[in-house]
């Protein structure tokens, strides 16, 4: 992969994704500026290097930042990332997702343009595709209004591009995990199973277990965002692995890489959740020349190492 060295602002660079970017971005060399109002963010996370702004994306103190910095990329992470808060509270959702990125996208007008790589989402675009893997022509029916308001986001950037010049790139990824994945949260499957397993807690699958969800390591969703920063054209492009796996299996290889011997405990299905989803990948990797790298085994083992040493620092924090 080619480097450059530019100026970057990731928003949400506190966050699980955009964290493991900025850290990246940071080994390349480049000047790197990150946005977050720790919301859900982690100070641990923050990479000591970069220009840090605590602050909302809705602000209206993103164009000073942004005159401040003057990105030449900006990565889009910062978001209202779950689906149950977006049903529960559709307004605060399209405040953050919709008219917080109208605001980036105004503040970047005002500091001279640039690239967004836009985090869409492919876990919650397409409802029940009928096609599966599911590629980016088949129709986007967001089930939920988080899935809508990445959509709109979608819809806007060609507008903003027209009108001001301002370019861009969509990636919609999978179910991604990897290490500081938040396990608190209602969703990160991986990241919630991890911490119970370790933790002695009981683990919950709702519903029979067979649903199947494209599990996508986080290097890898990281690796495709650069891509794109550099060469990416508007996309929208799936970042997945095209393979489904059912959350029994998931469990199962948790629990032997853990040394989990309990069995978990069913609960009813969740009304909405999908039965079956994965991604097929060719734009991705006939444009960006990306595809996955990291097998499902590999990337839960190094998910699993991280949150036994962060389970370990946590007791000795208490
Ligand atoms: N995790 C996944 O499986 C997944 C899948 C597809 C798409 N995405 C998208 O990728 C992006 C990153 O997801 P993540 O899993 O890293 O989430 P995350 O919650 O770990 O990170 C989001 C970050 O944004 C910050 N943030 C939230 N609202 C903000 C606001 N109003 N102003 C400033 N900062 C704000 C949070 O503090 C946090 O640090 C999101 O846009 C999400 O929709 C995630």
């Amino acid at each position: 992969m080619t480097t450059y060295k530019t100026t970057s602002l990731v928003t949400g660079g506190a966050g699980f994704i955009g964290s493991h970017l900025v850290d990246a971005l940071v080994a390349r060399g480049g000047r790197v500026a990150v946005v977050d109002d720790m919301s859900s963010g982690r100070k641990q996370n923050l990479n000591s290097r970069v220009e840090f702004y605590e602050a909302d994306i809705r602000d209206a103190a993103m164009r000073d930042v942004f005159r401040t910095v003057r990105p030449e990329v900006v990565f889009h992470t910062a978001a209202q990332m779950s689906v149950s808060v977006s049903a529960r509270d559709p307004m605060l959702d399209a405040e953050v997702n919709v008219m917080g990125t109208l605001n980036l996208l105004d503040a970047m007008r005002s500091s001279g343009g640039g690239k967004m790589v836009f985090a869409s989402t492919g876990g919650a675009m397409y409802g029940a595709a009928s096609d599966l893997p599911t590629p980016e022509t088949s129709p986007s029916r967001p089930g939920s209004p988080y899935g809508a308001s990445k959509l709109a986001v979608e819809n806007y950037l060609p507008v903003y591009r027209e009108l001001y010049g301002i370019d861009f790139s969509i990636l919609r990824p999978a179910n991604v995990y990897g290490p500081r994945q938040n396990p608190h949260g209602e969703a990160g499957v991986v990241a919630i199973f991890t911490k119970s397993m370790l933790t002695g807690g009981a683990v919950r699958i709702f519903g029979d277990g067979e649903d199947t969800r494209d599990y996508v390591y986080v290097d890898d969703v990281v690796r495709a965002m650069l891509l794109a920063g550099e060469r990416g054209g508007t996309g929208p492009y799936n970042v997945g692995t095209g393979r489904e796996t059912s959350v029994n299996e998931l469990a199962g290889r948790l629990s032997r890489l853990t040394g989990y011997a309990c069995d978990p405990v069913h609960a009813p299905a969740r009304p909405g959740d999908l039965r079956r989803a994965s991604l097929a990948c060719d734009r991705a990797k006939k444009e960006l020349g990306w595809s996955s790298r990291t097998s499902l085994d590999a990337g839960l083992s190094l998910t699993a190492e991280w949150f036994v040493t962060e389970t370990r620092a946590a007791r000795l924090r208490t």
